[in-house]
This record gives C-alpha cells, structure tokens and sequence, in this order.
C-alpha cells in the first residue's frame, strides 16, 4: 500500500517567500508577510488580514494607499505619457520645480530617483563648488549616527559604522561630530571644507531632532569657510514634521544652501530632488550630471498633485501627531521600559531601554505595521491622513504589545 503520508500544500504566502529567497538578492531581512492591497491606511495580507499601516512604506505612502486623487491622474497621465528622458521637456517639470522652489525658499531643482540620487547630486554640487575655489577644498563634514543612503558618497557621509565597515575605504576626507557638540563642529570646519550634510531630524538614527543652536552654528561656520550647508530632507521633509521642511522648525528658519528629498513626494512613485540656491547651482554648469529616469511626467504629475493637497493637510497632521504623541506619553507612564516620546508631526520615535524587535513582530500580530531604527527605537512614519480614530486604534493594539514586552523577562 502506498503511503498517504504527503507533505502539506505550501501556502501561496510561502511560495512566494520562498522563491523571492531563491531568486533575489538576500540583502534584506524581511518579515514573514506577503502584501496584498492597501486602502487609505490599511493593508491586507494575502489571507485577508487587515493592518493599519503606521510606517507607510518607511515614509513614502504619504496619502495612503489608493488614494483617488493619486489614482486619477496615474491613470490619465499613464494613458498619454510616462517618460520622455531629459532630453525633452515636459509640462509638468517646470511647474513642479516651481512648487518646490516656492516651498523650500531655494531657487533651482534638479530632478532624480531616489534619496540616495539626491544626495550624490549634491555630494557633486558640492565638490564642484570647492573645487572652483581650491583643488583642496574636497572635504565633507556630517554627524554621528547619521543616515544619507546606500550609494558610496552617501555612504561615506553616514555616520554609523555598521552600514560603512564593508565597504572601506569609501570617499576620503569625511569628519564626523557628535549632534550637539558645537565645539567639535567648529574644529572639524576648515579651508578644506566643501560641504556639511545634515538631517533636520534623524531618521535611521533614531528621530533625534537637530536644535536650532547647533544648525545655526552650521550655518554660521559654512558661511565663515564658503562651504555649502546641505539639509537632508529625504525622511524628515515633505510635510512629514507637520511643515513643509524640517528647517522650518526653526525660528527664525535657518536657510540650508541646498536641500534634498525623496521618499513621499510622488506618494510612492519614485522621485527625488534637489533644491539649491543660485550660489551652489552655479557649481553645476551642462553637462555635468544628469539621469535618464529622474523627473519624468507621471512621477511630477502625481507630485504636483500631492502638494496640492499638502497645506490642506498640514493642519490635522500637526494635530493628529500631537496627539499620538500625548497618548504615547500615556504609555510611557505605564511601562517604564519606555525612555522618551519624540518627533515633529507625523515623524514620532518611542525610545526604549531595550531593543525593539521583538515588539514589532508581535505588533503585526495586533494588526500594526510600524518599525524599529537604531535598535531600541521604534519608529512611527503613518500616512498623513492617519485619523485620531486611527491613533486610538493604535494605542488599543500597542497596550497589547507592551504588556507582552513586559511580562517577558528579558
Ligand atoms: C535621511 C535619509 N537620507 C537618505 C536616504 C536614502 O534614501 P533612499 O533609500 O531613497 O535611497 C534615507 C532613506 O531612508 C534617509 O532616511
């Protein structure tokens, strides 16, 4: 007689897993969970499951997901023109340009995919602009647990260790200074320095604010040594800290010569930017950068769309982070594993006393999506139309996850 002893069916889900281990990259270290569809800020796995999506694609989904705005003009726009190159204009560049030039108080966009594209690009503009002044003037300042992308000159100017040490030696002449250490900052500045990098607030290492004192110091010191003060905005720009752009906390604002950005300006179509004032895009003359994908007619056509929405939505974000952070706070209150609630708008951190991992996998199992950076931080980016019903719903599932944490010895 044979044996009725078979092995079980896989699931679609394993399936899909297991050929994604078989055929891609093993770069990442995913979470066992297959995405199906997504709705306003829900998501829902292959077997129907629904999750409330509080790190939208880490930072990109900024209107959720199927949106009908966003959906209209892909579909419209699809149907009469996606990419033309940059050898050809377009409607929708210039007047997105213009967007971005009125919002960020800059003069002059240059158009790619993705943040680290934007920081090479202005990795370049800055190397371009010392080099017009001194073959010396090459050197880069950037700050301790920064994070500016995975590409080598962006690499070079992210200030952690374990995203660097295989790759070395990358770009020279980089220094690294501790957030708040104004001393430091002025010691590494030289004649030598072309450009200094900063997040308005770290992401990947741990949404740490940067105070206004220290930028200002920045800005004082790249004006001292006609170096060129670049704001990161990738994670902590585009309306994510409930402004425009995270150096508008500040008050007065601190202009940055050049400003980067990325991850939601097209609501998950790739795009990202450079904005530069005339001094630093004089340092790029024809010819010397450009893309063949960067800045085509769907990508700036959904962008336009989403910032004409932006404002509208300003308002419920700063109120609706506000009160995600108090009912974090209330948390807090209750689990004193919970060292501190931060953030601006809709960029919220939860620092613990130990690391958060665990917590994220049991948050998936309450039906919460978010993450954890930097090990003990667990990281909220929600869509900008993220509710307080939403936020209650949240707070529900992470009681739920905190108690478990709690009662696990660790
Ligand atoms: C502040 C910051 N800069 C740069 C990057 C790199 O962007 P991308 O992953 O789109 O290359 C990121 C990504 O998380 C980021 O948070």
């Amino acid at each position: 007689m044979e044996s009725t002893l078979e092995a079980p069916a896989l699931t679609e889900s394993q399936q899909i897993i297991d050929l994604e281990k078989q055929y891609v990259l093993q770069n990442y270290g995913r979470y066992p969970l297959v995405l199906d569809r997504g709705k306003g800020c829900y998501l829902y796995d292959l077997d129907g499951k629904k999750y409330l999506d509080l790190i939208s694609g880490i930072g990109v989904n900024a209107l959720g997901h199927a949106h009908p705005r966003i959906m209209k003009v892909i579909k419209e726009q699809s149907a009469k023109l996606i990419h033309t190159s940059n050898l050809y204009f377009h409607r929708y560049q210039g007047l997105l340009a213009k967007k971005l030039c009125e919002t960020s108080g800059l003069d002059r966009v240059f158009f790619c995919n993705s943040g680290t594209e934007a920081v090479e690009g202005a990795i370049k503009m800055c190397k371009s602009h010392g080099h017009k002044i001194s073959p010396d003037k090459y050197e880069f300042i950037a700050l301790d647990d920064s994070f500016h992308g995975r590409t080598v000159g962006a690499l070079s100017l992210t200030g952690q260790p374990k995203y660097r040490k295989d790759f070395e030696p990358l770009m020279p002449g980089v220094k690294f200074v501790p957030r708040r250490d104004d001393a430091a900052l002025e010691a590494a500045f030289s004649e030598r320095t072309c450009g200094i990098f900063i997040e308005g607030i770290q992401g990947e290492g741990g949404i740490n604010p940067i105070c206004t004192r220290f930028f200002q110091k920045a800005r004082e010191l790249a004006d001292r040594y006609d170096a060129l003060l670049v704001c990161d905005e990738i994670q902590s720009g585009v309306g994510r800290p409930g402004v425009h752009y995270s150096y508008h906390l500040h008050q007065p604002v601190i202009m940055p010569d050049i400003m980067v950005a990325a991850k939601p300006v097209a609501c998950g179509l790739p795009l990202g930017f450079v904005v530069a004032n005339e001094r630093a895009a004089a340092a790029i003359a024809p010819g010397m950068h450009g893309t063949t994908f960067g800045g085509g007619a769907l990508a700036c056509r959904v962008a336009l769309e989403f910032y004409e929405m932006l404002d509208e939505l300003l308002p419920q974000m700063n109120r609706v982070g506000e009160y995600f952070r108090q009912e974090l706070r209330g948390l807090q209150s209750k689990f004193s594993f919970i060292k501190e609630v931060r953030g601006a708008g809709l960029m919220i951190g939860v620092e613990l006393d130990r690391p958060g991992k665990q917590m994220v996998t049991d948050g998936m199992a309450h039906g919460l999506l978010f993450n954890c950076t930097h090990d003990t931080v667990l990281r909220f980016l929600p869509p900008y139309i993220l509710t307080e019903k939403e936020v209650d719903l949240a707070m529900r599932g992470l009681k739920k996850v905190f108690q478990q944490a709690k009662r696990t010895k660790l």
